[in-house]
């Protein structure tokens, strides 16, 4: 949905426990990070992605705004490109015949009806034609709640923000993690946050189906906790320190207790993850399975991670290994990297932060970019 242009508007990726900002500006031949934050949400204002606490959501985001000491740079303008969670929008790939743009405008409603579990009445159904053949068009579809979209408007409105546009989150980090005249092989991006980790099947150079579930870095800390004895802030800690390690760190002498903490570690997390692998591997069968994208037989080579608990240290190792060791998938050669969302955006010069630490604000930067994007 587009709704003013307005230049380099605010990159705003609003979740259940925080809200991320970013701003590029244009520098040479390519775009500088110009200022950018990540403050975290107080409990009871968003509940999976629901709004529970409207007058507070808006009272913080004015806070947020207004707190500079919480902002790396300046942020110019309260104009923002805002996203819809992917547990609000419904996003698919449709296939219909080779029809006229006006045509389009009623044809596609019709048929996304089909797909849609909300009467097509209520959504507000956004798309674009990502492929066209002898056979017919291929049609992107983005479905939302009208209601939810109408909400998420009057929040930002009465924090005096101004939203250029809004867009689901997987359309935001497809736009960051990959490039399009890279022609991609068949993608799954597993956007790992604290509350929630999301899917997103990227094949044939569009998002083909979204999906997520409400297990994160949160339930990583909380599985620390309670093996280990700990409080939340100490699980924290140990989890972004040790993460899913080997057992003896690289270049690290251990004793003998730093030894049982490192494998206590493990065993803590072993469950949490391998409930996120039988996750992901069944995104990845459904998928391949139900043919959705018209092409058959096996289709996603890669997997991508991003989002905050992407950085638990060794996690693409750890997610490579059980790859390797997974009888269905072993020979398949699926490659398993930590997203890059820099590659779309730093032309001339290193980064302001790292490739790593980026991983955190991937919706965010991809939200930014959209402004260069359709410029
Ligand atoms: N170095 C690290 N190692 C492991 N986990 C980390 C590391 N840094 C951050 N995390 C985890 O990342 C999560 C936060 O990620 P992110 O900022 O993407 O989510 P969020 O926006 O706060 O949450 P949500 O989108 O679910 O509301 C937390 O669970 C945090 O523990
Ligand atoms: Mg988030």
């Amino acid at each position: 949905m587009f709704f003013s242009k307005i230049d380099n508007p605010i990159g705003l990726d609003l979740s259940d426990l925080s809200v991320k900002l970013v701003q590029l500006n244009r520098k040479g031949p390519g775009l500088e990070l110009s200022a950018y934050a990540d403050v975290s949400l107080p409990g009871g204002l968003l509940e999976h992605d629901l709004i529970q606490n409207r007058e507070a959501l808006v009272d913080y985001l004015k806070r947020v705004f207004s707190n500079k000491d919480s902002h790396k740079g300046k942020f110019a303008g309260r104009s923002i490109v805002a996203s819809i969670p992917e547990s609000k929008a419904f996003v698919r790939v449709i296939n219909l015949p080779s029809l006229m743009p006006e045509e389009l405008v009623t044809a596609v409603p019709i048929e996304a009806e089909q797909y849609i579990p909300l009467p097509i009445g209520e959504m507000q159904v956004d798309w674009q034609v990502v492929a066209r053949s002898d056979a017919g068009l291929q049609v992107f579809i983005t479905a939302t709640p009208k209601s939810y979209i109408e909400e998420l408007l009057s929040v930002f409105s009465d924090a005096g923000l101004v939203v250029q546009s809004i867009e689901a989150e997987s359309a935001a980090i497809v736009r960051a993690l990959l490039k399009k005249s890279d022609n991609p092989p068949g993608t799954l991006i597993l956007d790992m946050n604290a509350s929630r980790t999301s899917f997103i099947l990227y094949v044939a150079n569009s998002i083909q189906f979204t999906s997520s579930i409400p297990m994160a870095g949160n339930a990583l800390t909380d599985a620390i906790a309670q093996r280990l004895k700990l409080n939340k802030t100490e699980a924290e800690k140990i989890k972004r320190h040790y993460g899913i390690s080997s057992y003896s760190l690289p270049g690290e002498k251990v004793s003998p207790e730093t030894a049982t903490t490192i494998s206590e570690v493990v065993i803590a997390l072993e469950p949490v993850l391998n409930n996120l692998y039988d996750e992901m591997k069944n995104t990845i069968k459904f998928y391949e399975e139900h043919n959705l994208s018209g092409t058959s037989g096996a289709v996603i080579q890669e997997i991508i991670i991003c989002g905050g608990t992407s950085k638990l240290p060794n996690l693409s190792e750890y997610l490579q290994g059980k790859i390797q060791a997974d009888n269905e998938f072993s020979r398949r050669g699926i490659k398993v990297s930590l997203g890059d969302a820099w590659r779309n955006i730093i032309e001339n010069g290193p980064p302001p932060f790292s490739q790593r630490e980026a991983l955190s604000y991937t919706t965010a930067l991809g939200l930014a970019l959209r402004n260069y994007e359709i410029s």
